[in-house]
C-alpha cells in the first residue's frame, strides 16, 4: 500500500536538517514507493488553508540541498498550539486546527524533527489527533539525554572551535584576553567541547558556578609564565557572578540569553588589568553547511525514523547510542534532559588539561 507521510521541522533551525529531510523522501520513495510531503513552516504551515506544503521528490534534492544549512520547508520556535497568541492579545487552543491540518493531507504518519521542547507538543498533538509519530532529535544545545549527539551540535561545535581559531592570533597580536560567548540555552555541551577543542584557557558553563577571582588567578598565572593573550569561552545561560540571568528583552517581549561575554570582559579587566573583548557567536552556529559528521547522523536518522513507519512502530524518537540508531518512546526521551555532567568525562578532560572552569 502507498503510505503518505508528512515531514517537518520545528523549532530553531541548524546545520543538518535538509540533510535529514533527504534522507527520509529517499528511504520512503527509493525503499517503499511512499509519498512525502513536506509541511511548510513547521505546525504554522497546518494552520494555514490550504494547508501550507510541498510534495517532495528524489529531483527535488538534485542540486546542492544536503549541503545546505537552514531547513528548506521553514521552521518555527513560536506558537505552542496549545496556548497560541493570537493579534488581539489573547490566548488561543489551536491543536483541533493543527489535527484537522494533517488530516487534509490523509496522512499515514507524521515525521517532526525538533527538539525536546517541539517534540513533546508534536507527539500530545498527534496523540491527541490519533496520528502516528516518530520524531528526530535536532539541536545546537545537544541537551536531549537520549542521544548522544543531535544533529547540528556537531557543526556548532565546530564554529565555535574555528571562532577560538580565528580569535587566538588577533589575542596573541594585541596581548588581550578575548572572550566568546556560545549558545547552548541552558546546558555547556558547545562551550565544554569548542573549548577544549580550540584551546580555551577558561570554559565556564552554567552546570558549574564560578568566581571572578578564580578566572584572574587563571590569567595571571598565565601572564607569570610568559603567555599574552587568553582566550575564555563562556555559554550563554551562565548568570553574573551574583546569580543575576543574563538576558535581553526582544520587542515582543520575549526574554533569551544575551550579556555575559560583555558582562565578562569587564570584571575580568576590572580584576586583571588586562584588555578584553568579546565576541558573541550566536546564529552564526546555526547557519552554514552542516560538517560530515551531522550530515551522517541526519541520513542515519532519517532512514531509521521511515523503516520505523514501514514497521509501523509509532509514538518513538529514533536516537544515536553506542555507534547504532536506536529508537524509544518520545515520553521516555523528552523526560531524559541531558546538561553537562560536572564529574563526566569531558569535565576531567578540561581540568586535566589545567583549564579553569571558574571554580
Ligand atoms: O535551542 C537552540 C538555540 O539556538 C539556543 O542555543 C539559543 O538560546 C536559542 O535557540 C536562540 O533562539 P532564537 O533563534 O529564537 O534567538
Amino acid at each position: 500500500m502507498t503510505k503518505r507521510i508528512g515531514i517537518l521541522t520545528s523549532g530553531g533551525d541548524c546545520a543538518g536538517l535538509n540533510a535529514v529531510i533527504r534522507a527520509v523522501t529517499y528511504r520512503a520513495l527509493q525503499g517503499f514507493g511512499w509519498k512525502v510531503y513536506g509541511i511548510k513552516q513547521g505546525t504554522r504551515g497546518l494552520l494555514q488553508r490550504p494547508v501550507s506544503f510541498q510534495e517532495l521528490e528524489l529531483e527535488t534534492f538534485d542540486c546542492n540541498i544536503l549541503r545546505m544549512g537552514g531547513t528548506i520547508l521553514g521552521t518555527t520556535n513560536k506558537g505552542d498550539p496549545f496556548s497560541y497568541p493570537m493579534p488581539d492579545g489573547t490566548l488561543k487552543d489551536r491543536s483541533e486546527e493543527i489535527i484537522e491540518g494533517c488530516k487534509m493531507l490523509n496522512l499515514d504518519a507524521l515525521i517532526g524533527i525538533g527538539g525536546d521542547g517541539s517534540l513533546a507538543i508534536l507527539n500530545r498533538l498527534m496523540k491527541q489527533g490519533g496520528i502516528n509519530f516518530v520524531g528526530i532529535p535536532k539541536t545546537i544545545d545537544n541537551d536531549l539525554g537520549v542521544t548522544e549527539s543531535s544533529i547540528g551540535f556537531s557543526t556548532a561545535v565546530e564554529v565555535a572551535t574555528e571562532a577560538l581559531d580565528r580569535l587566538q592570533p588577533t589575542a596573541a597580536s594585541h596581548d588581550r584576553v578575548m572572550i566568546l560567548e556560545v549558545m547552548g540555552r541552558d546546558a555547556g555541551h558547545i562551550a565544554l567541547n569548542a573549548g577544549i577543542a580550540g584551546g580555551a584557557d577558561v570554559i565556564l558553563i552554567p552546570e558549574i558556578s564560578y568566581q571572578i577571582d578564580n578566572i584572574a588567578s587563571k590569567i595571571r598565572s598565565l601572564i607569570e609564565r610568559g603567555r599574552n593573550f587568553a582566550l575564555v569561552v563562556v555559554a550563554e545561560a551562565v548568570k553574573s557572578e551574583d546569580g543575576r540571568p543574563m538576558t535581553i528583552k526582544d520587542i515582543d517581549g520575549r526574554e533569551r540569553y544575551g550579556g555575559i561575554g560583555h558582562y565578562l570582559a569587564e570584571r575580568i579587566t576590572e580584576a586583571t588589568g588586562a584588555e578584553t573583548r568579546f565576541t558573541v557567536l550566536g546564529h552564526v552556529q546555526r547557519g552554514g553547511q552542516p560538517n560530515a559528521s551531522d550530515r551522517v547522523l541526519a541520513s542515519a536518522l532519517g532512514v531509521h525514523a521511515v523503516d520505523l513507519i514501514a514497521h509501523n512502530k509509532f509514538n518513538r524518537i529514533v536516537a544515536w547510542q553506542n555507534r547504532k540508531v536506536i529508537d524509544v518512546t518520545i515520553e521516555e526521551a523528552v523526560a531524559k534532559y541531558q546538561a553537562v555532567d560536572p564529574q563526566g568525562t569531558l569535565i576531567r578532560t578540561a581540568r586535566g588539561l589545567g583549564i579553569c572552569l571558574g571554580d
